[in-house]
């Protein structure tokens, strides 16, 4: 549970909330690389509540812009992108990817005016299939972060970027919560599985599964040099438990669980604006081609061209409720449905001060408990948590059955690089 006032600042995402302040710290997934082309059609973009327009000018540059046009505040989406530049459509006026001026037809002469014509703009990267941007203050731009799976090879991953229809906080909160995968992506029959190293089917998780089967009956939360390990542990068999866990890198990334030789995945929950998150996933596998077909049928999700669901409240997820009889425990095909139908039900943003918890909901009163005394810190003028890019690298979910007698954290330990620093000190002292 959490006060009205602590909800508030959890879920407030805009430039003038603490919220929107310490997320502006880190770098946040805008686009896919495929969606913009050298003079192609701009993207309209909403990030953090700014309305954004992205576009890719002649020569590859990628601008990621303010939306109103500077002179009279028109949409730049509705501009012509070419010759190194968007140019609006009401007077002309062309702007580069820097935000700079570069032409006013109706003012040709009077380069000093033009000269003082700025329209926002955010720096860019592009790695990995994905435009990245920074949108805090210049001095405070952190290291771009070295994720794992940017260092497999292109055709080991699914990038996929959707409008999720309410706020990322609890869109996030139910990536950590383990015991959701047993009743809500859970599929009644054992299913053939197409492709090596893929999850599920649309249906769901097989019942054999152990997500499924071995439900946690314990979770343990570590501090790490990146945010929190969620570690589960299930009932097995009589001499074995089930080991799994999630990672949550502060302050909006993920690694869902996974069972090693499974292929893996990396979320992220970027707010579009306080009722909406663009929700990324990185779907990789370790050490072959990704079988694009399969992953993308079992996700389920099928967009507009904006990036919107066509499974939707307004359509209840085509819920089918003879499939939910005999197939499986929703009704809903694809398991990234199943996720976006539950939490968008919850409203746009959930109250959190007349939920009630129990025990299983450990990692989601940990990841909040996080953000809040983050961002209590960074109003205090504290800085924010620095993600470690040798940590980042080598980092992502792992699961195994193991024996019962031994301690989980012999059985499945935290890695010696992920431990907090001031941790990892006092082991060497003792
Ligand atoms: S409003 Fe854009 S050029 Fe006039
Ligand atoms: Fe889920």
């Amino acid at each position: 549970m959490l006060s009205k006032e602590d909800n508030q600042l959890l879920t407030e995402t805009d430039a003038d909330k603490p919220m929107g302040q310490l997320f502006r710290r880190y770098w946040i997934p805008a686009v896919t690389s495929d969606e913009l082309e050298a003079d192609g059609s701009p993207v309209r973009l909403k990030l953090l509540g700014e309305n954004l327009v992205a576009f890719r000018d002649t020569e590859g540059n990628v601008g990621l812009v303010d939306e109103r046009c500077p002179h009279r505040g028109t949409s730049l989406y509705y501009g012509i992108n070419d010759g190194c530049g968007l140019r609006c459509c009401y007077h002309g006026w062309k702007f580069n990817t820097e935000g700079e001026c570069t032409e006013i037809p109706s003012e040709e002469e009077n380069e000093k005016f033009r000269k003082t014509i700025q329209l926002r703009a955010y720096p860019t990267k592009e790695v990995s299939g994905i435009i990245w941007t920074y949108m805090g203050p210049e001095e405070k731009q952190p290291p771009f972060p070295d994720f794992y799976w940017m260092g497999l090879p292109k055709k080991n991953k699914l990038i996929e970027r959707v409008w999720q229809e309410c706020n990322y906080a609890q869109v996030m909160e139910n990536d950590l919560d383990f015991v959701h995968a047993a009743f809500l992506h859970q599929s009644y029959d054992n299913q053939e599985l197409e492709a090596e190293g893929v999850l599920s089917t649309d249906l769901g998780i097989d019942p054999d599964h152990p997500l499924v089967k071995n439900p946690p009956v314990k979770q343990h939360i570590q501090d790490t040099n990146y945010g929190k390990r969620c570690v589960a542990i299930g009932d097995a068999t009589k001499d074995e438990n089930a080991f799994m866990e999630i990672h949550y890198i502060f302050p909006f990334y993920t690694y869902p669980p996974r069972f090693s030789g499974e292929d893996g995945m990396w979320h992220a929950f970027i707010p579009r604006d306080d009722h909406s998150t663009w929700s990324w996933d990185v779907q990789f596998s370790h050490s072959s081609e990704i079988d694009v077909k399969a992953q993308h049928e079992r996700r389920g999700l099928e967009v507009d061209k904006n990036l919107r669901k066509v499974q939707n409240l307004d359509n209840n997820y085509k819920q089918d409720r003879s499939l939910q009889k005999e197939g499986n425990f929703t009704g809903i095909r694809g398991i990234a449905n199943q996720d976006h139908a539950i939490t968008e039900a919850m409203g746009p943003i959930v109250d959190r001060s007349i939920e009630r918890l129990g025990t299983s909901d450990k990692p989601v009163i940990q990841m909040r408990r996080l953000l809040l005394k983050e961002v209590k810190a960074f109003q205090d003028n504290t800085e924010p948590m620095e993600l470690e890019n040798e940590s980042l690298a080598t980092l992502f979910s792992e699961g195994w059955y193991d024996n019962k007698t031994k301690h989980w954290k012999d059985v499945f330990p935290l890695k010696e690089q992920f431990q907090v620093k001031e941790e990892k000190d006092a082991q060497s002292t003792q």
